[in-house]
């Protein structure tokens, strides 16, 4: 049998991207296209109390005008629901307005620009009440949620903190801040619905087919089985594209009262507002520690925004839970009610952010102690899940951090700040560990012979540019022992066998090993001699056992080497370098790619990335690529990543884990650990800008 599985093949989509070929939601060729444009509310919190579209309606080539007034009715949205993604989305629906930016009119047109333009002229008056739009206002709204997103216990505790850190040799006790963030993935949010006598078929930008096919069936109260959603290709999601949002849904409602397909696509100033983000959050991290080093308490608390519209629990303090051994433990997640747009889950929601603070405050131990912070971390490892107490299924977090100190050349490194200086830069090292939870879903794969030599692969997973369409061609190339361009793989069709789509890093496992299930059994059969022409097989996995005997997740260790200007205070990085265990890669280049793109955002989340929000009017100010910085290619030099060969028998039969938000976990946190490193500055408000290393070069 071929061995392929694991090789760093090409995308066996990348020619039909880069060539233009691949139709993504926006691209969709439909005779009688008309064009749909989402005018937004401009207060935060109250309702329209009048709405005039007569300018609008009038304008050349204007088709239809929807808000509140003729919106068609729909299925009221829901609170709480098991698959929060699957509940209605319900649009134009009441004069209430929720959040700064919420879609109040969807005008359609003959093109683009005319539908723009007549949306700029409806006329809005509104009644602003006063909305609470700033976490750190002395008269907030706090929540205590006894569930965070996943319906994992928002605290917990073990022993007792307090005492733990009255009575150390050592104690840290710093708090964190972490600054609104968006997904600012490359391809818009966009839909083209289109209707066939009563069938309704939309080609979106989703993440999770079958949620969103319900969500739309639901939504428009129409049967399920006269829906169906195409999501072939998507440029980026990121947890952005969990939900689906007003242009799926207006297009939809819009197409249905043209009999005309429509397509809306939401400008990226639109989708600032109108999708989700990744909320601000302020945690508090306490350490205790013996004068050795050895960790007798560990305690993090997370205050984070959730909207009045939505709740939302991110899962910050979740890493901290099974990073480090310590006998005294608390965790705590609290939310403060804001009348903002809502937030979500946004690559590694949980570890992202609560591991920026950790990861830091473990650094700050390590200089009290004046230990080497790679030392510290390998004295703190748990032999089993310090708070459910059972065995880690694969844990490799030592290799990767020794490895990569190898790798790095860490031995160079003085633990004294300022003491390396080249010209005019100060220059330092440092390092973080990563640690992500890896998830099972339940999935479902079904195989086809072609011919002896070539089948075709279909299931309703998304690629949302991580690379699921080429290893699930080499699983099935590999297992039926067939040519990797024999396989034609079929994704993003709700009509295909179900699975839970791209999210939480669980896509690439479950679909593949419910992929590898059927292969398998296709295989059986043909070693029988049947013939292979049209011969199929269904496959499936769920989590079983194995998740609740052992206590499962993904490891990293970043090593980050950064040069601070001496005069500006400006931070350059230089190089850095990530060690994984994400279990058994299934493929090098694609895995790479996921790896080195979650350390370049850990770079972003600790230099650049800030939504900044103006606390008067309850929006976000700086609503573009031009004012919301990202990286480009030269904030990010020698971001190199390598993954150990490690097989985790307990995770799935493929042996993998999850790698898509792995690279994120921790990364941030070497960088401004390797700030201090070279300079001395400690900033613990993200994101590190000039003005907030300054003050500490004198
Ligand atoms: Mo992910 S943030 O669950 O797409």
């Amino acid at each position: 049998m071929a061995h392929v599985i694991g090789e760093p093949i090409d995308r066996i989509d990348g020619h039909a991207k880069v060539t233009g070929k691949a139709v993504y939601a926006a691209d969709a060729k439909t005779q009688k296209l008309a064009f749909g444009a989402i005018a937004t509310a401009t207060i935060a919190y109250g309702e329209i109390t009048s709405i005039d579209a007569s300018e609008a309606r009038r304008q050349p080539g204007v088709l239809m005008v929807m808000t509140h007034e003729n919106a068609p009715e729909q299925a009221p949205w829901v609170p709480k629901a098991e698959d929060p993604f699957a509940r209605p989305k319900p649009q134009l629906d009441s004069k209430k307005i929720q959040y700064f930016g919420q879609p109040v009119a969807l005008v359609v047109a003959e093109t683009f620009e005319a539908a723009r333009e007549a949306a700029a002229l409806i006329q809005i008056t509104y009644l602003a009440n006063k909305g609470a739009f700033d976490i750190e206002a002395p008269d907030r709204e706090i929540k205590d949620p006894k569930t965070d997103v996943v319906g994992k216990p928002a605290a917990s505790k073990i022993g007792d903190i307090d005492t733990a850190m009255r009575t150390a040799a050592v104690t840290v006790d710093s708090t964190y801040k972490t600054p609104y963030q968006n997904h600012n993935m490359m391809e818009p949010h966009a839909s083209t619905a289109e209707w066939t006598g009563n069938m309704l078929t939309v080609r979106s930008a989703v993440q999770l087919v079958e949620s969103a096919h319900q969500c739309i069936a639901t939504t428009l109260k129409v049967p399920p089985d006269q829906v169906e959603v195409i999501a072939e290709f998507i440029g980026g999601g990121f947890g952005g594209k969990l939900p689906v949002y007003g242009d799926a849904i207006l297009a939809a409602l819009a197409a249905r009262e043209l009999k005309r397909p429509v397509k809306v696509v939401l400008t990226r100033q639109q989708m600032f507002h109108v999708t989700t983000h990744r909320g601000a959050s302020i945690q508090r991290v306490r350490l205790a520690a013996t004068q050795d080093g050895t960790l007798t308490g560990i305690a993090h608390e997370s205050v984070a925004q959730t909207a009045r519209a939505d709740d939302f629990v991110e899962p910050i303090v979740a890493p901290t839970r099974s990073l480090y051994a310590a006998p005294n433990r608390l965790t705590a997640q609290q939310t403060v009610v804001l009348d903002l747009p809502i937030p979500g889950s946004m690559r590694a929601p949980g570890e992202a952010i609560g591991l920026l603070a950790l990861e830091q405050a473990i650094d700050e131990l390590a200089v009290k102690l004046d230990k080497d912070p790679i030392e510290l971390r390998l004295k703190n490892e748990p032999k089993e899940d310090p708070e459910k107490h059972i065995p880690f299924s694969t844990r490799n977090l030592v290799a990767c951090l020794q490895q990569g100190a190898e790798r790095f050349g860490w031995n160079k490194r003085s633990a004294k700040p300022g003491a390396n200086k080249q010209g005019q830069w100060l220059v330092g090292m440092g390092v973080a560990a990563a640690i992500r939870g890896n998830i099972l879903r339940k999935a479902e794969a079904k195989v086809t012979m072609n011919s002896a030599t070539s089948a075709t692969v279909e299931m309703d997973m998304t690629d949302i540019g991580t690379g699921s369409y080429t290893i699930f061609a080499q699983i099935a190339a590999e297992i039926l022992d067939i040519p990797l361009e024999g396989v034609t793989v079929k994704l993003g069709h709700s009509s295909y066998p179900i699975t839970p789509g791209s999210g939480g890093s669980f896509g690439a496992s479950s679909c593949g090993a419910a992929l590898l299930d059927a292969c398998k059994k296709l295989k059986a059969r043909l070693d029988k001699h049947e013939g292979p022409q049209g011969l199929s097989a269904m496959g499936r996995v769920e989590p079983g056992d194995e998740y609740k005997k052992f206590a499962q997740f993904a490891y990293g260790a970043h090593f980050a080497e950064v040069g601070v200007d001496a005069d500006t205070g400006e931070v350059r990085l230089r190089r850095m370098l990530g060690v994984f265990d994400a279990g058994r890669i299934l493929n090098a280049k694609t895995a790479r790619s996921q790896m080195i793109g979650g350390m370049i955002w850990g770079v972003s989340s600790a230099l650049f990335e800030n939504q900044e929000v103006d606390t008067r009017y309850g929006s976000f100010v700086n609503v573009d690529l031009a004012n919301y910085h990202v990286p480009v290619h030269a904030d990010v030099p020698a971001v190199e990543a390598i993954a150990l060969k490690v097989f985790d028998e307990h995770a799935n039969a493929l042996g993998s884990k999850g790698v898509g938000e792995l690279g994120i976990c921790g990364a941030g946190a070497a960088v401004s650990n390797a700030i201090y490193n070279a300079c001395g500055a400690r900033v613990r408000e993200y994101p590190i800008t000039l003005d907030k290393v300054l003050p500490a070069l004198g």
